[in-house]
């Protein structure tokens, strides 16, 4: 489907050396506005690859990826704002942002759909395994001159979505909008190391604690 050839590495603007991975880390942001030109394919391909380099629990490798553009992908963000107009209740606040997400995919290039191999007795580490497949193709996005954003707000959806792309034995896990970023946006806010490190709750600690 792709050709495969030997990808330019994407050099760092500042020191034009290629980008370390800690960088790449550092400056990926979710990127929700795209310029029109289209991604190549080496790059996409680029993209799945290493996605599928992706650990796995049991190395069960549970993830099928789907790429999706032009009307095939407008196709998703339609039958997401369907969800709003076909419904004349009231739907859930948190529901709304599905709506701004099928604007981001109708802006994006490429929308990558993420779906799961049905198997209920390994839920947990499969979902787990994608989830760290997904953040491979973000980062991989950076690191290619790619702009990205994780969308899951296809979970409103995900069975007609599924229908509708043909697979309704798979189960629609997330997508991901990929162009050329269009915007750079500021870090989003972050935990403090304080807030995320926690100590092992040792009797000895726990003895300290209490003043025993
Ligand atoms: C599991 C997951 C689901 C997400 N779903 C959406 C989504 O549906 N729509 C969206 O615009 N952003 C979505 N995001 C992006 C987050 O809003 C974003 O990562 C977060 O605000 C931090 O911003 P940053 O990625 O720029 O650091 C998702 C991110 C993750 C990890």
């Amino acid at each position: 489907m792709f050709t495969l050839y030997r990808m330019e590495v994407v050099k760092d603007k500042e020191t034009g050396k290629p980008m370390e991975f800690e960088k790449v880390v550092e400056v990926r942001r979710s990127i929700r506005m795209f310029q029109s030109r289209k991604i190549e394919n080496e790059k996409i391909y680029k993209l799945i690859e290493m996605a599928r380099l992706c650990q796995s629990a049991k190395n069960r490798q549970p993830w099928k990826f789907m790429i999706l553009e032009n009307e095939a992908k407008n196709q998703v963000a339609d039958i997401m704002l369907d969800l709003f107009n076909k419904n004349d209740y009231e739907l859930p606040g948190y529901i709304n942002s599905s709506k701004t997400s099928a604007k981001i995919i109708k802006n994006a290039i490429t929308l990558i759909l993420v779906y799961r191999e049905k198997d209920d007795n390994w839920l947990i580490g499969d979902l787990l395994s994608i989830g760290a497949a997904i953040e491979h193709i973000c980062l991989e996005a950076v690191n290619l001159g790619l702009g990205a954003v994780w969308i899951r707000d296809t979970v409103y959806t995900e069975e007609e979505i599924g229908k509708q792309k043909g697979y309704p034995d798979l189960q629609l896990v997330s997508a991901i909008a990929i162009g050329y970023p269009d915007e750079s946006p500021e870090p989003r806010a972050r935990k403090p190391m304080e807030e995320i490190l926690i100590k092992e709750n040792t009797l000895k600690d726990l003895c300290n604690d209490s003043k025993l």
